[in-house]
């Protein structure tokens, strides 16, 4: 480092590696002067955008290379991503990465790893791409004591849900994403939850300083979904989202991953198509929400960018410990015992006591109900009901319960509704 000039390497030009390189490359030299030095890939005889006379596809070259301040990782996976970042650290050499994977499994141990070495580590691509959220969340609200934080983490997902409240059925809103390159060919981790878990993961940790493993984050994706629940959903002015909820109110710390059923009036209900958003709350600051893309080659690179500039005027002033990560105030909370109400879908035999025996089972459970819709007669009938709040374990038993009664066919659906 000389003046306001850093010498760069990135891991990895691929999809988003490239769109960094070339933002590197015209980043004006009165913000700051990057001279990029090295690019690890694990193929340099692949045709590429890249000058080939930066290429290398041996981590040495970087690692022990004392010229290079700042390094950028943007390979994917947690290996060898995870102990390149964890040496580069022990080098001293500053690292940003967009690996959300890394971060949820180590991300602690990492800035603490960077504030040892007295440099530092940044990864505001990591959860949802383009949008400066863990920023503002680490600077600008550190003085906050946040309540809650919910997020539509997972631009996939929400595309999908997207297309079906305009009347899509799953597979064919799938089907869609997939062609429009917004879902993989094995879409799992993004429907299933898995990939907005490790955001919520980094979400944990940078809100609340609390480390959920991802076995204890409960995680339910949208892949049950019908258009049913949508039109059900439609018809209490309500809509269906993928939400991470990360909470500390009342003596418990608790994140959680599931589809909700959502007032149209709460500002995620407008978060549509591959858009993500985070509404965080907080005693002083009611709610503010952060929404923009999620995920994209220019997005991210926009986000990897921002924490070049910041990793060098870090580097400039000679910081260390900047990260004042927060520390648990609270015990971790089972989520059997976080409280939610319920919207419940039944398929019921129309017949004298259905209806009682149905809220007796919930009343045995201490799980009161809100309201009921009976639909349709014989053996098709169709209860609807929502439930007041409850734990989520009285709210589980009662259904196992229901499920068994002989005048009901089937549990249809069951969602979280949010408040
Ligand atoms: N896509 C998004 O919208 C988005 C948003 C936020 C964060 N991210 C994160 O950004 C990261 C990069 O994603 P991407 O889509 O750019 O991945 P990608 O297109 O698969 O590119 C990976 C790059 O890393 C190189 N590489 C992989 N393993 C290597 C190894 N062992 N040694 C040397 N080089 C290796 C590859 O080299 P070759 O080119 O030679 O194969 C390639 O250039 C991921 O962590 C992802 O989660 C992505």
């Amino acid at each position: 480092m000389q003046n306001n000039s850093y010498t760069v390497a990135v891991l990895g030009a691929g999809n988003i590696g490239s769109a960094v390189i070339a933002r590197l490359l015209e980043l004006e030299n009165e913000i700051v002067d990057i001279n990029l030095k090295k690019v690890l890939v694990s193929d340099i005889s692949k045709d590429r955008d890249v000058d080939k006379k930066l290429l290398t596809d041996n981590f040495s070259d970087i690692l022990d290379d004392q010229s290079i301040d700042l390094v950028i990782e943007v390979l994917g996976g947690v290996d060898p991503g995870k102990e390149y970042i964890k040496s580069l650290l022990e080098g001293g050499k500053a690292v940003i990465t967009a690996n959300k994977d890394i971060i949820a499994d180590c991300g602690s141990e990492l800035v603490q790893l960077a504030q040892e070495n007295n440099t530092c580590l940044y990864f505001e691509a990591a959860v949802a791409a383009g949008i400066p959220v863990l920023k503002p969340l680490i600077e600008s609200l550190r003085g906050e004591s946040l309540k809650r934080v919910t997020g539509i983490i997972n631009g996939t997902s929400n595309y999908i849900l997207s297309s079906m409240e305009e009347g899509s059925s799953y597979t064919d809103a799938l089907n869609t994403a997939q062609d429009l390159g917004y879902a993989e060919p094995d879409p799992t981790n993004d429907v299933e939850g898995v990939d907005a878990k490790f955001k919520a993961m980094i979400l944990s940790m940078i809100c609340f300083g609390a480390n959920p493993t991802p076995e204890n984050l409960y995680t339910e994706g949208i892949s049950t979904i019908t258009k049913e629940d949508f039109d059900w959903a439609n018809r209490l002015n309500k809509t269906i989202k993928l939400v991470a909820v990360i909470d500390n109110e009342n003596e418990g710390f608790n994140a959680r991953v599931h589809p909700v059923l959502i007032d149209t009036k709460h500002p995620l209900a407008a978060i549509r198509g591959s858009l993500n958003a985070v509404v965080v709350e907080g005693e002083n600051i009611n709610q503010l929400v952060f929404s923009g893309p999620g995920a994209g080659a220019a997005p991210t690179a926009s986000a990897i960018i921002g924490d070049v500039l910041s990793a060098c005027h870090q580097l400039s002033s000679d910081q260390s410990n900047w990260y004042p990560l927060r520390s648990q105030k609270f015990e971790n909370k089972e989520f059997k015992n976080v409280s939610s109400s319920w919207f419940v879908r039944l398929s019921v035999k129309d017949e004298p006591g259905v209806l009682a025996s149905i809220a007796g089972t919930f009343g045995e459970n201490n799980v009161s109900i809100e309201s009921v819709i009976q639909e349709g007669r014989g053996d098709q009938a169709e209860l609807v009901l929502v439930t007041h709040e409850a734990p989520e374990e009285d709210l589980q038993n009662s259904i196992n319960q229901i499920s068994s009664l002989d005048s009901v066919a089937s549990v249809t659906s069951t969602l979280r509704v949010y408040s």
